[in-house]
């Protein structure tokens, strides 16, 4: 375990920009972990998992513990369902392929979703009508200041959309170091309601999807609309879909009656955030090497050398264009640091 110094972040953030921590150490066991939280009480500390929610516009006067801790493995089973333990920085996708290599069903949908296995729960991740929430039993948590281990069940997480209790009432107070899901053994549970899932499938003849069948879908569909981050960075949807009361949407749907829109609850509507940039002239839109994406406009880029303030400046100008238009005030999903 070596604590580097002056240590570039640039790889160790989807977006891919360049700026440094003071202090930077990989933990790679539990035990690793309670050292150097115990080692460095009184110094500033920063956690980083797999950098894929997070945008970095200044360097980190702090030491940055990155959670590289491996492994996962079946810890109950019976006939139907299996609980399998997943240590926090095993890199999400990889996981849910595993998961599908077995037979286990229950993440298929969430397929190439960059990040981690640990902060999975922070941000209850989703994809095409499925939430980490749905699959999750427990994760496992360090207590910085204590060092002890809390085991957090999925109602003690209080998920909601793009929402946990790690975001909010303990916020930076706990480190996930592992997390247990409930799958599927058989009798699947297959979610193909989300509409792009069955046209995907259709393409391909497909009537009686697999977990590997909807895998491949969702992978397919992603590739078409969102950069992979390898190639450019970014950190996924950068806003959340807005939800508003019904009667509020209700006079803004008048002025703009070709406005999308989900319902999600007997008050609240979900309006894509996609949309309203679109529709505010952004998608594609390059301002030096930070820009909104071509292909899905609630995703922001780093063609390269973007600062995090620049790309910072872009969200800023989009949610004021959105706001001036539709009167909708959409929020960052990734973390502004
Ligand atoms: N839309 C546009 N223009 C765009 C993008 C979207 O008009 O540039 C419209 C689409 O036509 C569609 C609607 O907006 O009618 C929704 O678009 P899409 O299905 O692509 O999903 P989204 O609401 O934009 C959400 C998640 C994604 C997730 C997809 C699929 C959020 C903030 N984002 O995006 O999650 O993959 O649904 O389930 O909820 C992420 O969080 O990083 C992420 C990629």
């Amino acid at each position: 375990m070596e604590v580097q110094s002056n240590f570039s972040l640039k790889k160790h953030n989807t977006f891919g920009i360049e700026v440094k921590a003071r202090q930077f150490v990989a933990v790679h066991s539990v035990a690793e972990l309670k050292m150097i939280l115990e080692e460095n009480k009184n110094e500033k500390k920063f956690i980083l998992g797999g950098g894929s929610n997070m945008l970095l516009t200044k360097d980190i006067d702090a030491l940055v513990i990155h959670i590289d801790l491996k492994g996962k493995e079946i810890i109950k089973e019976d006939d139907d369902f299996v609980w399998v333990e997943s240590q926090a920085g095993e890199a999400w996708h990889d996981f849910v392929l595993w998961t599908i290599d077995n037979n286990f069903g229950g993440l298929e949908n969430m397929s190439l979703i960059p990040g981690n296995v640990g902060t999975t729960p922070v941000q209850n991740i989703g994809a095409y009508g499925t939430e980490i929430k749905d699959t999750f039993v427990s994760c496992k948590a360090m207590n910085i200041t204590t060092k002890e281990i809390k085991i957090f069940t999925n109602v003690e997480c209080s998920f909601g959309y793009r929402e946990s209790i790690f975001k909010n009432e303990v916020k930076d107070q706990f480190i996930i170091t592992s997390v247990v899901y409930k799958l599927t053994k058989r009798n699947h549970k297959i979610n193909t309601s989300y509409g792009d899932i069955l046209a995907e499938l259709a393409k391909n003849n497909i009537t009686d999807p697999t977990l590997k069948d909807v895998s491949n879908a969702v992978i397919t569909i992603r590739q078409s609309k969102l950069p992979d981050p390898k190639e450019l960075g970014n950190s996924g949807s950068f806003f959340k879909n807005p939800i508003l009361l019904k009667s509020d949407f209700e006079k803004i749907h008048q002025k703009f009656p070709e406005m999308k829109y989900y319902e999600v609850s007997a008050t609240e509507v979900k309006v894509p955030a996609g949309w309203l940039i679109e529709q505010a002239g952004f998608k594609g839109k390059r301002f030096g090497d930070a820009g909104v994406h071509k292909n899905q406009a609630l995703v922001l880029v780093n063609y390269g050398n973007a600062t995090g303030q620049e790309i910072l400046a872009v969200s800023k100008e989009v949610q004021k264009t959105v706001f001036e238009i539709f009167g909708i005030h959409i929020e960052a999903e990734v973390n502004v640091i």
